[in-house]
């Protein structure tokens, strides 16, 4: 089982790197902030719920999230692995998750800390907005979500040292030059 965790701070590529991480392994995804916004999209409570928080650039509960990402990860049956894209994002997930695969005989394989300058991030993420409207891609919002990534997230890189998993990704530079430093983190597994 590859179980991969693909980390970094808003605009950092996650998506774009998952994708092609699953087209060369042939694993599931999960990105909570797909999820999220499917939900949004089809008016559900739970979309409800959670554009009030993407909105303000602010995190959903934890127990919510955890929720969500167990019946996700229950939905995979006969998988090769998972990539968790945007999960965990807090210590209280990390915790969660590890405990969650423990129960089904796994761990976390690695953990892809996609590492970009702030200024690109904001540049990536402005001109996202400005094509596809994603409703959280505006400055204010952006600020925000750095914000609470620096604050909640960020200290997720010193948790997966101390479990040994963590691997630094160079997240600046093309699409592809990105994901074969990242195919070579994997191969190494
Ligand atoms: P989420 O959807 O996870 O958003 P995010 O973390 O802010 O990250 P993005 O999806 O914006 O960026 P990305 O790293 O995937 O980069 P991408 O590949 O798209 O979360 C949204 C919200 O949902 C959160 O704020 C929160 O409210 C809620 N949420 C989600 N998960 C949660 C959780 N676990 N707990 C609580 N709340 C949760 O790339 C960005 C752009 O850059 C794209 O346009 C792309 O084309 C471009 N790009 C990519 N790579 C490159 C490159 N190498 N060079 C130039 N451009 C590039
Ligand atoms: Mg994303």
């Amino acid at each position: 089982m590859l179980n991969i965790v693909i980390f970094g701070a808003p605009g950092s590529g996650k998506g774009t790197q998952s994708e092609r991480i699953v087209a060369k392994y042939g694993i599931n995804h999960i990105s909570t902030g797909d999820v999220l916004r499917a939900e949004i999209k089809a008016g559900t409570e739970l979309g409800k719920t959670a554009k009030g928080y993407i909105d303000q650039g602010q995190l959903l509960p934890d127990e919510l999230i955890i929720d969500i990402l167990a019946s996700t990860l229950d939905g995979f049956k006969e998988s090769k692995g998972v990539i968790f894209d945007g999960f965990p994002r807090t210590i209280a997930q990390a915790e969660a998750l590890k405990k969650m695969l423990a129960e089904r005989g796994q761990e976390v394989s690695i953990m892809l800390d996609l590492d970009v300058p702030e200024e690109e991030l904001m540049t990536r993420l402005i001109k996202r907005g400005q094509e596809s409207g994603r409703a959280d891609d505006n400055e204010e919002t952006i600020k925000k979500r750095l914000v609470v990534y620096h604050s909640q997230t960020s200290p997720l890189i010193d948790w997966y040292k101390n479990d040994g998993k963590y691997q630094h990704i160079n997240g600046l530079g093309t699409m592809e030059g990105i994901f074969a430093e990242i195919a070579e983190a994997i191969d190494k597994i």
